[in-house]
């Protein structure tokens, strides 16, 4: 089997949102690439449930505004990133494991700008290679569920921030134990596992001596997004399947019906989980 970093890489390398997709989406749209704008990529680099909006509410549950130096925790292609230096004039440093994402980043932060204030460094969230006490804020959307070790995650969360500081992330929340199928389909289709519970999560945030402000329940908003997003990766399948590019591995669709159909029924849940260093 493979380990539990690996299974994130293999996924993230064949996911059906990448920087060569929204360059070709873009492309496509105002026929060529000269002077993007950073909003001109938000409709596209947002990989997780509720677009700019869920941007927002992280924003201000960790107090971001400008100057503000933030760490994004599995930053993806960076669009969270880019989006908090473009619209608060944050400083933002994601850290992100899998390295066709971190070039993805790399590449789409030039395109538009940004590279004085937004950059996306390859590393493991479990142990981060930037210094104590060094940031003011910490940020993760829907993202810890890959990470093996939440606990190290959220220890290395409360090691950079300076006192004061807020860890705010959102993450699958499940409200009863998976079955024994559903957790093997979430762990091959989509490299998730490990999953907390609320509880699991205050417990361990309160590990390392972080003060839970806030615990948010997503599960209902979710269940709408996730029916709008599983009809975004249909269609992008078929499209992929029309124009003969990878249309992502197939586990993936199999499971992600049946974690929407989880959410939806509330077995499976979402939290934004809002933590201060004292
Ligand atoms: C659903 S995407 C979210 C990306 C970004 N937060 C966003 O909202 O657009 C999850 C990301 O977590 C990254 N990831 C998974 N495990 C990680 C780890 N242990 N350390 C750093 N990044 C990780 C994956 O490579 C992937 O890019």
């Amino acid at each position: 089997m493979a380990s539990d970093t690996d299974q994130a890489i293999f996924f993230y390398t064949r996911h059906p949102i990448s920087a060569a997709i929204i360059l070709a989406k873009l492309k496509t749209a105002r026929g060529d690439l000269a002077g993007v704008r950073p909003d001109e990529l938000f409709a596209h680099d947002q990989d997780h449930y509720g677009g700019l909006a869920a941007n927002d509410a992280l924003a201000a549950a960790a107090r971001i505004g400008a100057g503000s130096r933030v760490a994004d925790f599995c930053a993806g292609l960076g669009g969270p990133a880019r989006y908090l230096a473009h619209r608060y004039g944050a400083d933002v440093t994601g850290i992100e494991l899998t390295p066709a994402r971190v070039a993805g980043a790399a590449e789409l932060t030039n395109l538009v700008g940004l590279q004085d204030k937004v950059r996306v460094i390859e590393g493991n969230v479990m142990d981060v290679r930037l210094p104590d006490a060094c940031m003011d804020a910490v940020v993760s959307q829907e993202a810890l569920l890959h990470v093996p070790e939440k606990g190290r995650a959220l220890a290395e969360a409360f090691r950079v921030l300076k006192a004061g500081g807020r860890l705010v992330f959102t993450d699958w929340t499940p409200h009863r134990p998976l079955s024994d199928a559903d957790a093997d389909l979430m762990w091959r289709g989509m490299a998730a596992r490990t999953l907390q519970s609320v509880a699991g999560y205050r417990a361990l945030l309160e590990g390392p001596g972080f003060r839970v402000v806030a615990v948010d329940d997503l599960t209902a908003e979710w269940g709408v997004i996730l029916a709008e997003r599983l009809a975004m990766y249909r269609r992008l399948r078929e499209e992929a399947e029309r124009a003969g590019t990878p249309a992502g591995h197939d586990a993936f669709h199999e499971s992600y019906v049946r974690f929407v159909a989880l959410v939806q029924t509330g077995e499976l849940g979402g939290a934004r989980f809002t933590a201060e260093k004292l």
